[in-house]
């Protein structure tokens, strides 16, 4: 049941002008039970109906008609309240939440039509950074919501497999470089000679001529150059892959920046024709004055591609190829300029569909206090940062439930979990500093916390199964047994479950998967408040089974909803 459809639907042809969906905008959730459980703020509708908020109010409430969902109304300072029939909510919200279990919250909205998500996209023989990761999560996060609300998700991993670091990279690697050792050390030995490169090019800047010479050999095609490029790309995959493992990513199609190697001729060529492109000492490029923007570079003078050139071209193939309806790149949002840039490139080549490119921006990590810079190689790696989670949260289960069964792969999900979930927990433009305390505390507003109470629910539930031996929990809980419900936190745990469908497509629609965390936070808390308040294997049948009701109502809300943002809910922990 959607209460708020519902009210818009009773309020319907009462305030004149007003439509159901701009009805429904208005109607609000109060923080306080004692204003209702909905609530519409006639000062929204006091201009445009030339009324005083608490006549409209008053209006609303003397021509209210029954519903059985509603207990009562009022008109109270320019609000009209609405109270919902407690047992009503009780029993609406558990039988949806248990007839549709992991399905619970998910929606038809996107009539599986497509949705881009570009994500991910480490480079090439560098290391996989903490900005990558969040990168990673993020762009998982959206790509599982939009899935939930019933679009096609097609997940591209984006990678940088191309541009004039591989002409240092393959000159680095024919002067110092030795072939065991990259096949030994992977992506750390990559890194090295990447930066040996940057050493040695400051005394000899002829170096770098070099390099660019053979970038443009690899972009021709030369044999050499092909074979080592392909090796450096095939030793960072592996690399990468292990920590997609770890973090139970994956991806639908992995093409790179080198992917698009054969179609930037004739996007440059439409360039041309289109009369976009301009040259500049040598080079060419789309001046953006217009747009106070500098200009996007698309041919360097050496006839070089760029990292904008790649863009433009990928943009175009994914439009003909997947006719999407929203393409979403997820950066660190020190690369807005470049999106903007070039999301302005594709509207002056006069494709209508420019706006269906969105950039989702983030803010950087930092790991107490240690910078991520990757030229200087102090990067922090996120190889180590997950091992380093498992550890300390193996430490933690140690004390807590030394007894655990199968604690190497709870204490991976739940370490895994914390770095994932405090990536997650803040919006996500904003810088975040990366605390080990606040990650892994059990207590605190983290993923563990949330995984902690779903294994409490569970654990209550196997409890009552050996209690109530053989007693199926009922999959509809009629309206008399959900009135017994009626204790505070009980309802505003109920309630708490009922938002999980609005929050969902909120997150969706803003594009923020910490509206999904901050709100299984809020869940947890509100479940742990009725935990504590209220005993649940009580010797009234009635009541017991309805209290196991939303205990496991609960379990499934929380599962599903750590589910969309990557996290594993262990049942023991
Ligand atoms: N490889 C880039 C980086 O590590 C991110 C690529 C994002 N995707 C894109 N289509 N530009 O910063």
């Amino acid at each position: 049941m959607n209460y708020k459809q519902l009210l818009a639907s009773q309020l319907e042809g009462k305030l004149e002008g007003v439509d159901t969906g701009a009805i429904a905008d208005l109607i609000e959730y109060p923080p306080n039970p004692q204003m209702g459980d909905l609530s519409m703020p006639c000062f929204r509708l006091s201009k445009q109906l030339r009324k005083a908020p608490q006549a409209i109010a008053e209006g609303l409430a003397a021509s209210w008609q029954e519903h059985p969902a509603v207990l009562r109304v009022e008109a109270i300072s320019g609000y009209f309240n609405v109270f919902l029939q407690p047992g009503h909510v009780a029993s609406s919200v558990i039988g949806e939440i248990l007839e549709q279990n992991e399905r619970y919250g998910s929606q038809n909205i996107g009539q599986g039509r497509n949705i881009v998500i570009d994500f991910s996209s480490p480079n090439i023989a560098k290391t996989f950074h903490i900005g990558h990761l969040r990168s990673t999560m993020i762009g998982n996060a959206i790509y599982k919501i939009h899935e939930f609300l019933g679009y096609n998700c097609i997940g591209i991993n984006h990678l940088g497999d191309w541009g004039t670091q591989f002409g240092k990279l393959i000159v680095a690697y024919k002067q110092w470089g030795e072939e065991s050792t990259v096949e030994a050390e992977g992506i750390g030995e990559l890194q090295r000679l990447y930066i040996k490169f940057h050493d040695e090019a400051e005394q000899k800047p002829e170096l770098e001529d070099e390099a660019r010479s053979m970038f443009v050999q690899l972009e021709q095609g030369d044999e050499e150059a092909i074979k080592l490029w392909k090796w450096f790309v095939a030793i960072s995959l592996k690399e990468f892959e292990k920590m997609y493992e770890l973090l139970g990513v994956s991806f639908d199609s992995y093409t790179g920046e080198s992917f698009y190697n054969d179609k930037m001729a004739a996007i440059v060529e439409e360039l041309k024709e289109k009369k976009l492109l301009e040259e500049d000492e040598g080079a060419q490029l789309v001046r953006l004055d217009a747009f106070n923007m500098p200009p996007a570079l698309m041919l360097k003078k050496d006839g070089g591609t760029l990292y904008h050139t790649r863009d433009v071209t990928a943009a175009v193939y994914r439009q003909q190829t997947y006719d999407f309806e929203k393409c979403i790149y997820v950066t660190d949002a020190g690369q807005s300029l470049h999106f903007q840039q070039w999301f302005k490139v594709i509207e002056l080549m006069g494709y209508g569909w420019h706006d269906k490119l969105v950039h989702v921006p983030f803010g950087k990590v930092s790991l107490e206090g240690a910078k991520l810079s990757t030229r200087k190689g102090n990067v922090v790696r996120l190889e180590e940062l997950l091992t380093l989670a498992i550890e300390k949260t193996k430490e933690i289960i140690e004390q807590k439930n030394p007894n655990l069964e199968n604690k190497a792969e709870t204490a991976q999900e739940v370490g895994v979990g914390a770095i994932i979930f405090s990536d997650l927990s803040n919006n996500r433009v904003k810088d975040i500093v990366f605390s080990w305390e606040d990650a892994l505390n059990f207590e605190g507003e983290t993923g563990p916390y949330v995984q902690y109470t779903h294994a409490r629910a569970s654990s209550v539930l196997r409890k009552a199964g050996d209690r109530v031996a053989g007693e199926q929990l009922p999959l509809k809980l009629n309206e008399q047994d959900a009135a017994l419900l009626d204790q505070p936190t009980e309802q505003a745990l109920l309630k708490q479950l009922y938002y999980f469908k609005e929050r969902l497509e909120q997150a969706m629609q803003k594009l923020e998967p910490s509206i999904v965390s901050r709100y299984l936070v809020d869940l947890a808390q509100s479940f742990n408040r009725f935990y504590h308040e209220c005993p649940i294997l009580v010797e009234d049948a009635a009541l017991r089974q309805a209290r196991l009701a939303v205990v496991r109502s609960t379990q499934i809300t929380i599962h599903n909803g750590l589910a969309l943002i990557g996290l594993k809910a262990p049942e023991k922990m």
